[in-house]
This record gives C-alpha cells, sequence and structure tokens, in this order.
C-alpha cells in the first residue's frame, strides 16, 4: 500500500500523519510506502514547523528529518491512497483529477474513524492545537491499518 498524506502546508499536520504512520507499519512489519506534501508551495523545502516536531518528540517520534514539497499531479500515479485532513485540501486535491479511478485515492484521513468530526482542525494558528491533531492522526492511523488489513 502506498500512501500520501496531504495538508495544506505540509509543516503541521502531513508530516505528523506521515511519522505517525511510518512508525505503526514499521512497529507492525507491514512494507507499506509513506510520504506528505501540500497543497501549498509556501513551505517547500522546510522541515515541519516546531511546534510539530515538539508535539511528536513528546511521543518519541523524530520527524526533523522531513522536508515539504507541493503535491504534484504524478502523485496520482505513484499513490494508492491520497488522505487529507480537511475539506479544503479535499477539494483543493480533487480537483486536478482527471479520472474517477484518480477520484477514488482521495479520502479525508479521518473517514476511517468512527469520529463526529470530519476535519482535522488546521493547528497553525492554535498553539494548543497540536495535542489534539496528533491524538485525531494516531486514532486514525490505527483505524486505517485496520481497515486496510480486512
Ligand atoms: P498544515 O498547517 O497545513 O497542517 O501544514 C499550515 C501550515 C502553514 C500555513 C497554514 C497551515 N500557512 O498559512 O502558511
Amino acid at each position: 500500500m502506498k500512501v500520501l498524506m496531504i495538508c495544506l502546508g505540509n509543516i503541521c499536520r502531513s508530516p505528523l500523519a506521515e511519522g505517525i504512520l511510518k512508525l505503526k507499519i514499521k512497529e507492525q512489519g507491514l512494507d507499506w510506502t509513506v510520504d506528505s506534501a501540500g497543497t501549498g508551495a509556501w513551505h517547500i523545502g522546510n522541515p515541519p514547523d516546531r511546534r510539530a516536531q515538539l508535539i511528536a518528540k513528546e511521543h518519541q517520534l523524530n520527524i526533523t528529518d522531513q522536508r515539504a514539497r507541493q503535491f504534484s499531479k504524478n502523485d496520482f500515479n505513484d499513490f494508492d491512497l491520497i488522505l487529507v485532513m480537511d475539506q479544503s485540501n479535499y477539494q483543493n486535491i480533487t480537483r486536478l483529477t482527471t479520472s474517477d479511478s484518480d477520484r477514488k485515492k482521495v479520502k479525508r484521513i479521518l473517514s476511517f474513524t468512527a469520529t463526529s468530526t470530519k476535519d482535522v482542525p488546521d493547528p497553525y494558528y492554535d498553539d494548543n492545537g497540536f495535542e489534539h491533531v496528533y491524538q485525531l492522526l494516531d486514532t486514525a492511523c490505527d483505524d486505517l491499518i485496520s481497515s486496510v488489513q480486512l
């Protein structure tokens, strides 16, 4: 399974999602490819936001080596699942699709989880939002692995 995590800047939510899922697949011995990208171009080449790095570190996860990149149409060919954080990401990615099979690859990451929240909230302007984001993504990654393995 090849999974691409998507958010707006690729410096807060999707780097955490990438790091969390990579750790889980390693622990479970799964041979998956996991990457992340942003819909926007502002942070290309930058490491994750220091608040994302910090919350990851608090959970024994090191995401410092990641560098932001922007989503490209080639990613539709390279990945099986393109998991977006929120409705805005969903619209930005699906409007680039040219086939039903590409469109079907795009899902909200919380669609794998029984939660009343559909969007992983953008923590960029909320210093205290990162732990909540971490918890949502941690659960979502567990549920993703379970649903793919069914
Ligand atoms: P992310 O958070 O999409 O989770 O990486 C953001 C990062 C940067 C900006 C917005 C959201 N920004 O406006 O630069």
